[in-house]
């Protein structure tokens, strides 16, 4: 197994290309399964995620051909309707196969994904919606059985919270129904935005696309064509960059993002003290000398992303005075605090609020990644930890970010990727 060592306290300088959003990318390759065409991805992430969803769609039949950053997807010899348990308990997002297999093909299984280490993390409203659109669903020996054998209809769906896959899930699965659906509540990442773009540009009309209230216009079956495209920045990559360069007190330049998509990032930065220019693909981040403390509470976008609370807690240990951070979304996603802990941080934790004391000096020693987020806050505090940091169990990190370690010591971090 691999791990990050990082010799810490060091300022950065350069400049980083940012990849290929991860969490675009996965709904834009499910959505392949609604085209009669090859389709060509471009600027795709070298990430474990995508390869796994790509292992998911050639078992069920379809040719994947990589190259670089680009990908060609056929889905016109896809047979399998069934996403087995060995893939979809290594990635959630697995149930993204559901909307657009059900709906080409009228019957789908997937794999229950279960619990993750960031909470329950159920599936109820996918299922809940489906149904509403005609889908029969059962659930038996661990799997969920969808039929819907004369297809699905468009009705008014009225999601109790906002679900980020659970609506690029029925945005795919109304593409092809028969008549309009309505999604009221509906989540508004740029993620879901793109997918929505993508859609439209490919004879599925939709309205509200940006907005919490979207109307899909389903084709009633028919296939669509799909022209090349290209993923939009990974607005999570880039934000954990900045809290690179605001820890190690560094300017630095990210390149391939758009700041238009970090607004809560770059609000909560600026309001500990750094500031930024950028132009319409680029964003320089210039640091604060001292950095001040910050009040956090995650929500969805345009809300401060729980995607990004980790890295800002790994912040605020270096901020000067009492930081507090509220997680609104999932109740199990302060894995990481227990590891910073060890590395010196004074951080407690009440329920979902987390306090944090600081500054404080922090130290190098053994830490190990619980999830994703988690992974890339333990590299942030090791690179302004005294001494070396190892960090353990990086396969979550490698499952969502693209080139790490190359990317930081790009910009003149002390990091290596070794084997256990
Ligand atoms: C997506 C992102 C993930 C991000 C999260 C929140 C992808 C691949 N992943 O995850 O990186 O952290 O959005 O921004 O895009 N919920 C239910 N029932 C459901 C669905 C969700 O109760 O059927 C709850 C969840 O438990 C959670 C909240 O709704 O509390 C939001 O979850 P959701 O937006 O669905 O997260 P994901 O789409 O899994």
């Amino acid at each position: 197994m691999d791990y990050l060592q990082a010799q810490g306290v060091k300022s950065l300088n350069g400049t980083i290309k940012i990849s290929g959003a991860k969490n675009a990318s996965l709904p834009l390759i499910a959505m392949t399964i609604l085209a009669k065409n090859c389709v060509v991805i471009k600027n795709l992430p070298n990430v474990v995620d995508i390869k796994t969803l790509l292992k998911l769609l050639s078992n069920l039949g379809a040719k994947c051909d990589s190259k670089d950053d680009c990908i060609t997807v056929d889905t016109s010899t896809l047979t399998q309707t069934k996403a087995t348990y060995d893939i979809v308990k290594t990635m959630r997002a697995s149930i993204l196969v559901l909307g657009p297999i059900l709906t080409r093909f009228g019957h789908c299984e997937v794999s229950l994904p279960g619990g993750c280490a960031i909470g329950q993390r159920p599936i109820d409203l996918h299922l809940k919606a489906l149904e509403q659109m005609g889908a029969k669903i059962d659930i038996k020996a661990g799997y969920i059985e969808a039929t819907a054998p004369n297809g699905l209809v468009g009705c008014e769906i009225i999601f109790d919270k906002v679900t980020v896959t659970g609506t690029a899930n029925i945005i795919m699965a109304a593409a092809l129904a028969k008549g309009n659906t309505t999604i009221t509540n509906a989540a508004r990442e740029p993620e879901v935005v793109q997918l929505c773009e993508i859609l439209n540009q490919s004879g599925v009309k939709i309205d509200g696309i940006g907005t919490a209230i979207l109307t899909i216009c389903g084709t009633d079956g028919k296939l669509l064509e799909i022209d090349e495209f290209s993923i939009i920045p990974d607005r999570i990559e880039a934000g954990t960059y900045l809290c690179a360069g605001a820890i190690t007190k560094s300017e630095l330049t990210l390149e391939n993002v758009n700041a238009k998509h970090l607004g809560a990032v770059l609000a909560k930065l600026e309001e500990m003290g750094c500031s930024f220019t950028s132009t319409k693909d680029t964003i320089t981040l210039h640091p604060a000398q001292t950095l001040k403390p910050v009040k956090i509470v995650t929500q969805e976008y345009p809300g401060f992303p729980t995607d990004m609370q980790a890295q800002f807690l790994a912040l605020a240990t270096q901020a000067n005075g009492t930081s507090i951070v509220e997680e609104r979304l999932f109740e199990n996603r302060f894995m990481h605090v227990s590891e910073l802990q060890r590395m010196g941080a004074d951080i407690s934790l009440n329920g979902n609020v987390a306090t944090v004391n600081a500054p404080t000096k922090l130290s190098g020693t053994d830490v190990m990644a619980t999830d994703l987020r988690a992974s890339s806050a333990l590299v942030l505090a090791a690179l302004v930890a005294d001494g070396e940091t190892d960090i353990h169990r990086i396969y979550h990190l490698d499952r969502g970010y693209d080139s790490l370690e190359k990317k930081l010591e790009g910009v003149g971090a002390n990091i290596k990727r070794l084997k256990e």
